[in-house]
């Protein structure tokens, strides 16, 4: 579903990520972790098309994206739930998730915000899908709560199902459990094996090596911008070139043995 080839991209004289390749197969749930300023917060913006690479190509679902626009990307069924993105203050859960859906189709926008006709149709339609996105989160008895009252692991759960709404064929997560702890990352952890179950595509990136373990299939390790490691989280966390990269920085200790 994802082919990342050589990804290079510098600010200034550091190679953020240094010909990164990794490829994420249809329904896998994969995990990208790392030290601080290894590389991920870079990686996962070069494939959500908030940064363009200075060389490499990323394929997905048959096409190169490397050089479209964060909203073509998203048209063509790339979604992302970032933990930096704020909801809607003052919103309902049901209205931020259809709110989700109006930026994701672009013409309904336009249409509502002219007021056409179809504009009412068009409403009833989002509401259904957005009051499907927030079953599919286990927020159904929230939809009309204001997104700022929720918990936040809810909240956490209300940026997924946002991004659930329009239907796409790869979830990109940024930290989605930063923040959380004990019940809340459990039930986090929980969405994200339904999903998977579900046979939604996902890429984790993550810092907390414990949370991933619970929940990947497989773990890419990047350091100082390149894949020092790549397989099943029981055999990334054993590996003794990751636990060194993570020993090296300076929250290694909450990172590896969290769990
Ligand atoms: N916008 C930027 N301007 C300058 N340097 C950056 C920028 N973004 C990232 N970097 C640098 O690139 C490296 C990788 O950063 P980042 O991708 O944020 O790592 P991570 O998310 O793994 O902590 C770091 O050395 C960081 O300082
Ligand atoms: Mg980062």
């Amino acid at each position: 579903m994802l082919q990342i080839d050589r990804l290079v991209r510098s600010f200034g004289g550091v190679r953020a990520t240094d010909g990164v390749s990794m490829s994420v197969d249809a329904g896998e749930l994969r995990a990208l972790i790392g030290p601080n300023g290894a590389g991920k917060s870079t990686l996962f913006s070069l494939v959500t098309g908030h940064l363009q690479p200075d060389e490499g190509t990323i394929i997905f679902d048959g096409r190169r994206i490397e050089r479209l626009r964060p909203a073509a990307r998203a048209r063509l069924g790339v979604a992302i739930a970032f933990q930096s993105v704020h909801l809607f203050q003052g919103m309902t859960a049901l209205e931020n998730v259809m709110v989700g859906a109006h930026s994701w189709t672009h013409h309904e926008f336009v249409e509502a915000a002219l007021r056409l006709p179809r504009h009412f149709r068009e409403e009833a339609r989002i509401r259904e899908r957005a009051r499907a996105a927030l079953a599919g989160t286990g927020l159904e008895r929230w939809a009309g709560t204001r997104a700022e009252s929720l918990p936040l692991g809810k909240q956490r759960a209300l940026q997924i199902a946002r991004a659930l709404c329009g239907n796409p064929k790869l979830l990109l997560l940024d930290e989605p459990a930063a923040g959380l702890r004990g019940e809340e990352r459990g039930e986090l952890a929980d969405l994200l094996v339904d999903l998977h179950r579900q046979g939604l595509t996902m890429l984790l990136v993550e810092h907390d090596i414990g949370f991933v373990c619970d929940v990947a299939d497989r773990v890419t390790v990047l350091d100082m911008g390149r894949v020092i490691a790549e397989g099943p989280p029981e055999q990334v966390r054993e590996d003794e070139v990751v636990v060194a990269a993570y020993l090296g920085s300076a929250t290694a200790d909450d990172a590896v043995g969290s769990h």
